[in-house]
């Protein structure tokens, strides 16, 4: 068995754990990252693209905007469309002049990585049957199998950065956590395509069919999604169907519609709220998908976790330092309050812009009104903007 030691042992190499290794070294803070899955898939792995004006903040105040402030797209405003038209939200102007950045987060996981190779501090790819143990101990443990021979990582704290899926949650007893659980009768089918933009800004498109958003990725790839059902298999969606489908449910009266182009990527992501309440036990504590899921709509899940893991660097340095465990607590309550915001905002975004076969037409109507009301009113837009840029951080 091989028996190491570090600060902190972090588990999950994804925007989450990456990010607090990065600013836990700033700090000159120790940790070793541990994560199961290979590094090419970490780095291809298609998820987010909109990243909030803190979360840009943050990066550049860490010294990790390099690339970002290149080759980021920073948008000003967003398009809500229904009824065939198109109407702008200028987040810009209804907030001091905050914005959000187009960065694929696999493009922010690569650039973490990067930085995190060259600092030489540990991080694990391939770690296989990881788990953690003596969470109530002063030096809980982090065990794992790597080129074939086990490991252990004593520590004195532990981040569970491992997702929803991870390891960390499950391994608080029953009990200790408070859950808050929600799904939705649909999923998004989301689309990767060789095609430049044909908008600057995004578009949240509700039609009769359902839910559709344009997004991008770079000047020469647009990003799209579609409502689907929530089991859909992406390999039924033959390409000329999801083009029809797009087609049908973003073309606007004034003939706006998605450039097409060839599809590179196809997946299906379904739509949970989930919340942990608190964010820690004994010395163990949650950030990112492995405490809170939000549905897509807002596009808040990956700022979520950037907005934890800079609040619980500092809260780590401190156990660090003098090994009191208390201030945990003040990470989990202003992560918790943050969360709620969050799930409050995605919520409202996605019951107002997806269709629900259970949907009566008073539902039908209500949902018009909402979106109605939302494009012609400037506190309804601020109210809009303000979330969408970000909350301030804490
Ligand atoms: P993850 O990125 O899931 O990282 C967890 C890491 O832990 C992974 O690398 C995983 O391999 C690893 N891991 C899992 N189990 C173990 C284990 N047992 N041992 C070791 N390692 C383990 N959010 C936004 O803010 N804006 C958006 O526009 C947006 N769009 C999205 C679009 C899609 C299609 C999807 C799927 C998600 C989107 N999200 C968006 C959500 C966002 O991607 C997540 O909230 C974000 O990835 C959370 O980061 P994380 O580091 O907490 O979790
Ligand atoms: C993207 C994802 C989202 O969830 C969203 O609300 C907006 C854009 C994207 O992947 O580009």
């Amino acid at each position: 068995m091989t028996v190491l030691r570090t600060q902190v042992g972090i588990v999950g190499g994804g925007a989450a754990g990456l990010m607090l290794g990065h600013l836990l070294g700033r700090a000159g803070v120790d940790s070793i990252i541990v994560e199961n899955r290979t590094r090419e898939h970490v780095i291809d792995r298609v998820r987010a693209g909109v990243l909030e004006q803190g979360t840009v903040d943050m990066l550049q105040e860490s010294g990790m905007a390099g690339r970002l402030s290149r080759e980021g797209m920073r948008h000003e405003g967003i398009y809500i469309a229904f009824g065939g038209s198109r109407h702008r939200i200028d987040m810009a102007g209804l907030t001091n002049g905050r914005a959000i950045t187009i960065y694929g987060q696999n493009e922010l996981v690569k650039d973490l990585i990067a930085a995190r190779l060259a600092t030489a501090r540990p991080l694990f790819f391939e770690a296989a049957g990881v788990s953690v143990h003596d969470l109530e101990c002063e030096q809980p443990a982090i065990r794992f199998t790597h080129d074939g021979g086990p490991h252990e990582i004593r520590c004195d704290i532990i981040a569970g950065c491992d997702g929803f899926h991870g390891v960390c949650r499950p391994s608080i007893p029953d009990g200790a956590l408070k859950t808050f659980d929600r799904s939705y009768p649909f999923a998004w089918l989301g689309i990767l395509a060789d095609a430049a933009p044909s908008s600057h800004e995004l578009v949240y498109s509700l039609h009769e069919r359902g839910f559709a958003l344009f997004s991008m990725r770079s000047p020469a790839v647009t990003r799209l999604y579609l409502q689907c059902a929530a089991d859909e298999v992406a390999a039924r969606w033959a390409d000329d169907r999801i083009w029809a489908e797009l087609r049908a449910r973003l073309t606007m009266a004034d003939g706006w519609a998605p450039r097409e182009g060839p599809i590179t990527q196809k997946g299906v992501t379904g739509m949970r709220s989930f919340v942990v309440d608190p964010m820690h036990y004994g010395r163990l504590c949650l950030a990112g998908d492995a405490a809170h899921i939000v549905p897509p709509t807002g596009a808040k899940g990956l700022n979520l976790a950037m907005a934890d893991v800079w609040r619980l660097a500092p809260i780590l340095e401190q156990v660090c330092r003098n090994g009191d465990t208390r201030v945990l607590a003040e990470y989990s309550a202003r992560g918790v309050r943050r969360t709620w915001h969050a799930q409050r905002f995605s919520w409202w975004m996605t019951t107002m812009l997806h269709r629900d076969e259970q949907d009566t037409a008073f539902d039908e109507r209500r949902r018009i009104a909402d979106l109605e009301y939302l494009v012609s009113s400037s506190a309804a837009m601020t109210s809009l903007a303000e979330n969408y840029v970000g909350l301030p951080l804490d």
